[in-house]
């Protein structure tokens, strides 16, 4: 993690205005039915170094996000910018050579993985393609495994011969083979047995730290992100409801709905727990297919106002010192 008293550099990924809307067809001819905007306005920065926790409901559309800063979602609008250059507009090569140095971490490292090679076949795959010579693969696969705490003697192993855990460093040793600079983790931990879950997120610490490596940690689980993150985004329903400093963001939340994430998370100490306001989200998360007109919170919102079904409000900055977009509690837009 950085210090928040340090400067913060330029950003290496700045993601402008995403949108990711999905066509949806069905009935007579497959006629278009609808459109799912299950990304609908996102910006966001990384820093290099930098732990940004993308947090929200299941099907807020935070893998979406993630899927387009990594190219496995085409964006409908929008920019997607890393070390100043516009993924969309840089020649093909380039781009390639760039989103190499984004790099990924699925929830469930069994389909993440191929059944068919061994561990040590899965860590060099990467390096196949980028052509590194077969002497150095080796080292290279041999000190990958090091850094995240496997022995070299397990390389001719396979998937279901592993643990959980282990299957999920594999995993992170691949995504490391050619020396990315930003990782986007979906969700890296979830499908992991709670008791393994902190030393993967110690080993994705401690990897930070050594390559300085910037993570966008995606996940629904706030008490997971909340050792780790420097930065919180908090989506809902395709948006950013709020955004800010962890710290700022987990000790005085802004935003009524970031209050009710918040409150779900349960206290170790059952008497902090009692003092705690209730807050509890009333119904699901609407579809993105037809979303509310103004805020798109409002059909849950315990402290909605007449005004809110029909404007939609922008991320401002908060007495707390974080952004958050909610017309009734900061009405200045
Ligand atoms: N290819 C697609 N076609 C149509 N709709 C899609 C597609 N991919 C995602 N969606 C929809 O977009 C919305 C956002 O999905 P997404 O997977 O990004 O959510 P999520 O926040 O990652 O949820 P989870 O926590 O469950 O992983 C959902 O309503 C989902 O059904
Ligand atoms: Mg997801």
């Amino acid at each position: 993690m950085t210090t928040h008293s340090e400067p913060r550099p330029a950003p290496l990924l700045a993601v402008e205005d995403l949108r990711v809307h999905f066509p949806v067809r069905g009935g007579w001819l497959g006629a278009q039915r609808g459109i799912v905007k299950a990304v609908d306005g996102f910006s966001l920065t990384i820093s290099a170094g930098e732990t940004v926790a993308l947090v929200g409901e299941s099907g807020c559309g935070k893998s979406t996000a993630g899927n387009a800063i990594l190219g496995l979602a085409e964006p409908s609008g929008g920019r997607i910018v890393y070390e100043g250059i516009d993924l969309a507009g840089a020649a093909p090569r380039r781009r390639a050579e760039l989103r190499r140095q984004m790099q990924v971490i699925f929830q469930d490292p069994v389909s993440a993985l191929n059944p068919k090679l061994t561990i040590g076949q899965s860590v060099a795959e990467p390096l196949v393609v980028a052509g590194v010579p077969a002497n150095e693969r080796r080292r290279r696969v041999d000190e990958l495994l090091d850094l995240v705490g496997l022995k070299a003697s397990q390389k001719d192993r396979y998937p279901n011969e592993l643990s959980g855990g282990q299957r999920q460093r594999v995993v992170i040793a691949r995504a490391l083979a050619l020396s990315p600079k930003l990782l986007v983790c979906d969700e890296p931990v979830s499908a992991l047995d709670v008791s393994i879950r902190s030393q993967i997120l110690n080993l994705l610490m401690r990897l930070q730290q050594e390559f300085g490596l910037a993570y966008l940690f995606i996940s629904h689980d706030l008490s997971v992100v909340r050792h780790i993150a420097d930065r919180v985004v908090v989506m809902y329903l395709g948006v950013i409801v709020e955004e800010g400093e962890a710290e700022t963001v987990f000790s005085s939340p802004a935003h009524p709905y970031t209050e009710a994430l918040l409150a779900a998370i349960p206290l170790p100490d059952p008497k902090e727990q009692r003092r705690r306001k209730a807050i509890v989200l009333e119904g699901e998360l609407p579809s993105p297919l037809d979303p509310p007109a103004g805020c798109r919170f409002v059909t849950r919102c315990p402290i909605r106002e007449a005004g809110c079904a029909a404007v939609r409000p922008s991320l401002v900055p908060t007495p707390q010192g974080s952004r958050a977009a909610c017309l009734v509690r900061f009405p200045a837009q």
